[in-house]
């Protein structure tokens, strides 16, 4: 077992309180990751020092924040092995960088006939945007379905080798699930699509700060992802799209700073990343994204890789203990990110999660934006606890004697 969070846990601050008068375990990773010190002093320290707005003044501030800016941009580059950072348009989050693709790729690429391939796992994020992209240009959505009746069985790759045809424009997947912990194939994605010339678009919100990921390698043509779930501050996310692609592209926003000339009647766009990056940008959490980058890399990702799934592994075997638990996603000692979902007969996981916060255990508990995937697996909702680098072998003891005071409450065990 990984003893990873023995140097992180003083790094971040939050984590030393106690709440309802237990001492705070924070399992709620999925849903958004703390932040150390490190990101928190940047925000700080921009505001205190830097604050101006960027590529428009000639002032000292206005120049340093540019170049710290620029400078974050190059870091996330490298923090994906991107081969440029114009690459690397920042957004505010996975769900905004999904919907710039599917607004402005799927405008000017879809036709009827067309088809746009997802898979049955995926965040609401990457399905509402794709049904309506299909939806205005007459294509039509299919998604490759999951296997077992937990899911355990991952997507069905017989499936997607009869839904991978010419006709399929474009395939967007998750890279991990983050309702099941599935982790996807998606450099064979990537290269079964190429095959069939399919764009491909990875959901990279629950991996991308959790396990090494070169774009490069995965021959991906855009990946989104998002910063407060990889240590760095809420309201900046990020998409990765390959050059030739972006410069292809219509900006889906129009205004200030994107664009090179501008008449009564016209204007014209500066290339990548300024095309799509219209008004004044989020300047300070684009800057602490770059340090959460360099946080998360000095660390290595391998390292925080391996201490999840060990993590993911430890709650499977002790919560596969408790009387009628449902786990659902990957069996036990199959690769599983560091997520675990399981739901209780009889006690709705709404409940769960409120009694857990009596003993000050952050769970999440719902349909985790995955409403088609629980009425296929015949669930409402589902518990989740979500891992990450400050998370300890004794914490999901803490969350499994919270659940079995929960389960003796209900009078299930
Ligand atoms: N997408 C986030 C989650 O899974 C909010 O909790």
């Amino acid at each position: 077992m990984s003893d990873l969070w023995k140097n992180v846990r003083v790094d971040f601050p939050i984590l030393h309180q106690q709440v309802n008068g237990k001492p705070l375990v924070y399992l709620d990773n999925g849903a958004t990751s703390q932040k150390p010190r490190a990101v928190i002093d940047a925000l700080v320290r921009y505001y205190e020092r830097d604050n101006s707005n960027v590529h428009r003044g000639l002032h000292a501030l206005s120049m340093r924040a540019t170049d710290a800016y620029e400078g974050a941009r190059a870091r996330v580059a490298r923090f994906i092995n991107a081969a440029d950072p114009a690459e690397i348009i920042f957004t505010r989050g996975t769900t905004d960088s999904i919907n710039l693709v599917a607004r402005s790729w799927g405008h000017a690429h879809l036709k009827p006939g067309d088809v746009v391939l997802t898979t049955e796992i995926e965040h609401h994020s990457n399905l509402v945007p794709w049904q309506q992209a299909a939806r205005a240009s007459g294509a039509t959505l299919k998604c490759v379905p999951v296997l077992g009746a937990d899911a355990e069985g991952g997507l069905d790759l017989a499936a997607l080798d009869q839904l991978l045809t010419p006709q399929v424009k474009l395939f967007a997947f998750t890279h991990i699930s983050n309702t099941l912990g599935t982790i996807n194939p998606v450099a064979e994605f990537c290269r079964r699509a190429r095959a069939v010339g399919a764009v491909t678009v990875i959901d990279a919100a629950q991996s991308v700060g959790h396990a090494p990921f070169d774009v490069q390698a995965l021959g991906a043509d855009f990946v989104a992802f998002s910063g407060h779930k990889m240590c760095g501050p809420t309201g900046i996310g990020v998409l990765y799209g390959r050059r030739a692609l972006l410069d292809q592209l219509a900006p889906d926003e129009t205004g200030g700073g994107m664009v090179v000339n501008v008449t009564y009647e016209a204007a014209t766009w500066k290339p990548a990343p300024e095309r799509f990056e219209a008004g004044t940008p989020n300047v300070a959490d684009a800057i602490a994204l770059g340090v959460a980058c360099d946080y998360l890399d000095a660390l290595s990702r391998d390292q925080i890789a391996a201490h999840d799934a060990a993590l993911a592994q430890l709650a499977m075997e002790k919560l596969s203990l408790l009387p009628g638990i449902r786990i659902i996603g990957p069996r036990a000692g199959a690769a599983r990110s560091g997520l675990v979902s399981f739901a209780f007969e009889g006690v709705h996981a709404h409940d769960v999660v409120t009694f857990a916060d009596e003993d000050g255990v952050a769970l999440r508990g719902g349909h985790h934006c995955n409403q088609p995937l629980m009425r296929k697996l015949g669930l409402t909702s589902t518990t989740r606890a979500s891992f990450y680098v400050y998370n300890t072998p004794e914490e999901i003891d803490a969350l499994v004697a919270s659940l079995r005071k929960i389960l003796e409450f209900f009078g299930v065990a």
